[in-house]
């Protein structure tokens, strides 16, 4: 069967499982509202968050580079990463970098099985928010930066939040190839749009090609599929997944279900109580579920703002399990 000939078949297995697999028109690649729309209402609510910035449209189905072919590299900007607040292999005792030293320490301790019960899956971490706008692309990377600055620990950072993909634009990285693609095309495999970084153990895996029906692939039996790969194939790796907020999407709670570890980010001074419970409830099937305050405001000097509580508990969803002070 030739490349095309899979092509079309794959594009009919993802038809028939109900995925609509229709380019995005250029309107609906750079529909835009407001993003501070916070909701102030219980329950699901629409994703009215702005679209990913629009990409040049690409054909679904494209002969890729051989399978074989190494991963691509690109270079970090390090120094703007660290002007930005951000955890820097360059300064491993700065505030934000021992944030995150407590922050990823139990999350470590599951994923190498060494918590307090054993967690399934427990190299796969979703970090993801009540609402949009809260924190999570800038916790993914972070948290990614630090597990990578660990001497064991190798990492890869998915940035899952295929409607409106943050983490290349974060890093100061142009747009490329990446979940999107490999899940809608068969001819695209993982090794083809990984992103080796000068960051030795940190590797990147971008949201991919805007699609229109991108929401629906995040919740397809595809993606299901590939976190299974994911698991299987890099099962040394501690895979990070900057993912989309719990309570103005759907698939982020079917993503959630296929998690090992969840990262709730907390907007502090924004994000009630009772939104936070109510997304908790969401993924009450997600094993170990962890909270990070984010946006705190206490006395800094940078005028950065800083992390301040992390709890997490096993399988329950109050918060309370676990509360210290990061910093
Ligand atoms: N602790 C922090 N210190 C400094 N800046 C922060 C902090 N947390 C988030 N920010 C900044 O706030 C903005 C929003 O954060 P971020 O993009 O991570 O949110 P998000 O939850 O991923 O948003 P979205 O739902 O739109 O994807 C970004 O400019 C980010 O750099
Ligand atoms: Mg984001």
């Amino acid at each position: 069967m030739s490349i095309i000939e899979q092509a079309i078949e794959r594009m009919g297995q993802l038809k028939r499982a109900g995925v609509d697999i229709g380019e995005a028109t250029p309107d609906e690649a750079t529909a835009s509202a407001p993003a501070s729309a916070a909701p102030t209402q219980a329950g699901p609510v629409a994703d009215a968050r702005p679209t990913a910035r629009p990409v040049p449209a690409e054909p679904a189905v494209e002969v890729s580079r051989a399978a074989n072919e190494q991963s691509r590299y690109v270079d970090l900007d390090l120094a703007r990463l660290d002007s930005m607040g951000m955890v820097v292999p360059s300064a491993p005792r700065s505030q934000i970098a021992e944030e995150f030293r407590v922050i990823k320490r139990p999350i470590l301790a599951n994923a190498h099985g060494k918590g307090a019960a054993p967690v399934d899956n427990g190299n796969l971490i979703m970090v993801t928010s009540s609402v949009p706008g809260e924190g999570k692309s800038f916790n993914s990377i972070n948290l990614a930066m630090s597990i990578a600055m660990e001497l064991d620990n190798r990492v890869l950072l998915v940035d899952a939040d295929v409607a409106r993909p943050s983490v290349l634009n974060l890093l100061g990285l142009p747009p490329a190839k990446g979940l999107m693609d490999v899940l809608l095309d068969r001819n695209v495999g993982l090794p083809d749009v990984l992103l080796r970084t000068n960051v030795e153990k940190l590797t990147i895996l971008p949201a991919g090609m805007p699609h229109k029906n991108a929401t629906e692939l995040l919740a397809s039996s595809s993606m299901k599929s590939l976190l299974v790969e994911l698991a299987h194939r890099y099962p040394d790796r501690i895979i990070i997944f900057d993912s989309p907020p719990l309570m103005v999407t759907t698939e982020a709670p079917v993503l959630a279900q296929s998690m090992g570890q969840l990262v709730l980010v907390v907007e502090a001074g924004r994000t009630t109580h009772t939104m936070v419970k109510q997304a908790l409830a969401k993924v009450q099937g997600c094993q170990v579920k962890m909270l990070v305050l984010n946006k705190a405001r206490y006395a800094r000097t940078d005028g950065y703002y800083g992390y301040y509580g992390y709890g997490y508990g096993y399988g329950s969803d109050a918060p309370s399990a676990e509360e210290g002070k990061a910093a």
